[in-house]
């Protein structure tokens, strides 16, 4: 089989590459290890920055969203008893961002996919790519026992962290950074009213704790919690509990218990791998990068790397113009750095570290002080959290 461009993975990296080239009429195969259910049905992020939402409606898929998502205009920020709101509009020229799960964007695209007939293809085996430096790069896999091969013209990583396409690149070839935490995150889904109208991102003595939701009756709570934790450990009368007491007395007081639905725990990494480019191969979201999810960066930097991918194609595709496709690892990792800069930064003020000492802690709260009366931190911040603008 031949295609312009095979795409590994169907995340949302992948599925937002295949509509955007589809709508340069630039043609595509997506290679898919898992379901499409499972794929689809991951409980991921839940904020999209304005450049993801203009990305969903530059590919006609914002119609659900407008409708459904949840307009945020500020977020809170507590430590210990007390909370404080950052004004993103007010702080940056109108900004906001929206609430808006990842299953919900999977949907979406999905749902796209299907009746624009983009060629996906699900429980593919043995993914494998080769001659990834010549100007005919070819994928094989096996799928329903047979071994299947795509010639293209280029490949795209978008197969997360644990993919096949950056573990192709020769480590000669790659520089990788990497820092993991000492914690990992508690997550829990219940379909009950939220605590607040925005989110709550909560710095406690006990450790941090996120009060975030997917619509009006559905919310999505966070405690960090120890690696070596199961969630065994976790009753929802624990996870009640630790949440309440770690929002502070206001917010505490409003959270409504109920059982969960799904229950996780997610370690938390910061890691990049330069340059984002082998010879044909292009990597793109979490294959070439991870954020711890504080600053709600993950899926926004997928959205961010596959418009300058899908453009930097386009461009080498249809007019024979390489200066995109060359630049397009520096043009990226320019906006990444910002983006794990700011995720390793809001996740250091916000959690507790095990082997810190008082002084520790003490220069987090007046850290947190600052912001609380200080519009130039709070304009930081804000600036960050709602997303950098796409560099030229
Ligand atoms: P992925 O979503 O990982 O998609 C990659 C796809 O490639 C998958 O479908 C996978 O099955 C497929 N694949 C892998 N290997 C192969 C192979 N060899 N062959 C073929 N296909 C392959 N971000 C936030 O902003 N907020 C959050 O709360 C948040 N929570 C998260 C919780 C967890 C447990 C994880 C793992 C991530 C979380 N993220 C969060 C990050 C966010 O979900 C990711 O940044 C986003 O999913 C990245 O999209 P992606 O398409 O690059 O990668
Ligand atoms: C979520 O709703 O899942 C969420 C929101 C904000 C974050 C991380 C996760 O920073």
């Amino acid at each position: 089989m031949r295609t312009r461009v095979a795409i590994i993975g169907a995340g949302p990296a992948g599925l937002l590459l295949a509509h955007l080239l589809h709508q340069f009429g630039i043609e595509s195969v997506v290679v898919e290890q898992h379901t499409r259910d499972h794929v689809a049905g991951r409980v991921r992020a839940g904020v999209l920055e304005t450049v993801t939402v203009d990305l969903l409606a530059r590919i006609g898929l914002d119609e659900r969203l407008r409708k459904e998502g949840l307009v945020h205009t500020g977020t809170n920020i507590s430590c210990d008893d007390e909370t404080f709101r950052i004004d993103f509009a007010d702080l940056t020229g109108g900004a906001s961002v929206v609430v808006y799960g990842q299953s919900e964007v999977m949907a979406d695209l999905n749902a796209a996919a299907d009746s624009r007939g983009l060629d996906i293809r699900y429980g593919c085996d043995d993914v494998a790519l080769h001659e990834l430096d010549s100007d005919h790069p070819k994928v094989t896999f096996t799928r329903l026992g047979e071994t299947e091969r795509i010639d293209c013209d280029f490949v795209a990583g978008c197969d997360g962290y644990h993919g096949v396409s950056r573990a192709s690149i020769p480590s000669h070839a790659l520089q990788t950074f990497e820092k993991v935490y000492p914690f990992g995150w508690l997550g829990v889904l219940a379909d009950v009213p939220p605590a607040a109208d925005e989110l709550i991102y909560a710095s406690h003595d006990r450790g941090f704790a996120l009060a975030s939701m997917r619509s009006l009756t559905r919310s999505r709570y966070y405690i960090q919690c120890s690696l070596a934790d199961r969630l065994e450990d976790w009753s929802d009368a624990r996870f009640w509990d630790e949440l309440t007491l770690r929002l502070g007395v206001h917010a505490g007081a409003r959270v409504i218990r109920g059982p969960s639905f799904e229950k996780s725990i997610a370690p938390l990494r910061s890691f990049v791998a330069e340059p984002m480019r082998w010879g044909r191969l292009f990597l793109a979201g979490d294959a070439a990068h991870i954020v711890p999810p504080t600053g709600a960066k993950g899926l926004n930097l997928a959205a961010t790397d596959v418009i300058m991918l899908a453009e930097a194609l386009a461009e080498v595709i249809l007019e024979g113009r390489t200066s995109g496709v060359d630049h397009y690892s520096a043009r990226a990792l320019a906006r990444v750095w910002k983006a794990e800069r700011f995720s390793w930064w809001f996740t250091k003020l916000t959690h507790r570290f095990p082997e810190t000492s008082g002084i520790d802690r003490r220069l987090q709260a007046a850290e947190l002080d600052y912001i609380r009366s200080s519009r130039a931190a709070q304009t930081v911040l804000a600036e960050n959290y709602v997303g950098l603008p796409l560099t030229p």
